[in-house]
């Protein structure tokens, strides 16, 4: 079926609202460092983005994490694809996301890191979609909460491909 991307949320309201975020972070973090994960593949244009913007020292590692599912519902079963390179012991922790959908991927993923003895684990995501949401997860920083729709763009896909837009957009599909 043929789509096309309706934009929701400009490159302009995305880059001022990651300011805000950056400046937040780096309020929250004076004094420390700062060791941001970043959920490959969709977290990672969000995460460059937001590493510009935090003026405290900043450290990079980066996860592939793949939940068995269709193209637009994630079933709840998540494979680690690629680990980190770098241990958590002692780190100030912050996972970078895309989206938190039905919470499953990221329930799983936060219990998983905190097991590995971050100073602190706190969580940061572009999107939220809370009306989607199946298991409780405690985001620290959103970007935006959204409604019930499928989008794309600024690191998110549809069967890979939009990810590289500067914007969120809708998908909607043609009849
Ligand atoms: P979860 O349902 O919270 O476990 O989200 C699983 C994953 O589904 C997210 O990390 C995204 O990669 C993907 N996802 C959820 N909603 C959307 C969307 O609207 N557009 C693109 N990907 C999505
Ligand atoms: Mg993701």
């Amino acid at each position: 079926m043929a789509e096309h991307i309706k934009v929701f949320l400009s490159e302009k309201e995305v880059d001022d609202r990651i300011q805000q975020i950056g400046d937040q972070i780096s309020r929250d973090y004076a004094g420390k460092e700062v060791h941001l994960i970043c959920v490959l593949k969709g977290g990672s244009f969000f995460m460059c983005e937001l590493a510009k913007r935090i003026t405290v020292p900043v450290s990079l590692d980066f996860m592939s994490v793949s939940s068995y599912g269709s193209e637009t519902k994630s079933s709840g079963v998540v494979k680690i694809v690629k680990d980190l390179d770098e241990p958590l012991k002692g780190k100030d922790v912050l996972v970078v996301e895309d989206i938190v959908d039905s919470g499953r991927t990221l329930s799983y993923l936060m219990e998983m890191l905190r097991d590995r003895g971050p100073a602190s684990l706190r969580l940061c995501t572009l999107l939220d979609k809370p009306d989607r949401r199946v298991i409780d997860v405690d985001v620290d920083y959103t970007g935006f909460q959204i409604p019930d729709e499928f989008v794309v763009g600024y690191g998110l896909d549809y069967g890979q491909k939009y990810r590289n837009l500067p914007y969120i957009g809708i998908v909607e599909f043609d009849d």
